[in-house]
């Protein structure tokens, strides 16, 4: 077993790898939400290599995870706060891997895909999840609309787990005046 980090932080690693992934999830969530039929196509374009970029941190913070497991939990956790904020960070990585996916699925599953292909940041190709392919049209705007749901709802979801997670952090930092936010950030 990797042993826990003995200073009560997370590595500068792990740190660099929340924070990153933390403002583009919320970037997208915020911008997702503002999704009109005015929006322009590029918008929508940086949404999708925003979500694609937060799949490879997810992977590059899941590896690291394994070998650096971060501090103890604060001493100063009753059970059930110790245990709803594990359960939390849980689901926090559960669904950060879960909702970029659905929506990769989504646009995988459109029917204009094959004529619109996808580019990160509007310069790296990429590929979709190749199993639409063999379809029909009508059975692709099936996919595409439920995969939609999903990517919409498990966003949802995730945006209720976030403001937990934040108002957890918070409580202890300010209400129990606990040093919570040092714990996620650089320092010996
Ligand atoms: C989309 C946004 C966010 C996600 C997905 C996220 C995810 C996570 C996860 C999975 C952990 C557990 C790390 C581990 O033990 O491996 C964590 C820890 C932490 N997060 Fe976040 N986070 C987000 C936003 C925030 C924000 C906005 C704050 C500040 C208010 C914050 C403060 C913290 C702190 C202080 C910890 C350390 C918890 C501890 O062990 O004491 N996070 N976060
Ligand atoms: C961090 C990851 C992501 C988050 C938090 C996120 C969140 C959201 C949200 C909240 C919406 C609006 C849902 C609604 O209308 O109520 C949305 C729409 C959408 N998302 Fe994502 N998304 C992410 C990643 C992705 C990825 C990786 C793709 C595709 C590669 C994608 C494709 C789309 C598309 C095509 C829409 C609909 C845009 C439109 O209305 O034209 N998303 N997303």
């Amino acid at each position: 077993m990797p042993e826990r980090q003995l200073n009560g932080r997370y590595t500068s690693v792990a740190v660099t790898l929340h924070w990153l992934v933390a403002l583009f999830i919320i970037y997208n969530l915020v911008q997702g939400l503002l999704f009109s039929d005015d929006t322009p196509r590029s918008a929508v374009e940086l949404h999708k290599s925003i979500g694609i970029t937060v799949i490879g941190l997810f992977v590059l913070r899941f590896l690291w995870k394994l070998g650096h497991p971060g501090p103890a939990p604060l001493p100063s956790l009753k059970p059930w706060e110790r245990k709803l904020s594990v359960s939390a960070h849980h689901l926090l990585y559960l669904l950060m891997v879960f909702v970029p996916l659905a929506g990769w699925l989504h646009d995988s599953a459109w029917k204009g895909a094959a004529t619109h292909p996808l580019m990160l940041y509007g310069v790296i190709p990429w590929f979709r999840i190749p199993l639409f392919g063999g379809l029909t049209d009508a059975g692709k705007d099936w996919w595409h609309e439920n995969l939609f749901t999903v990517h919409k709802y498990s966003s949802w979801v995730l945006i209720g787990i976030v403001g937990l997670h934040i108002a957890g952090a918070l409580k202890h930092q300010f209400l129990d005046h606990q040093p919570q936010f040092r714990r996620m950030w650089y320092g010996k």
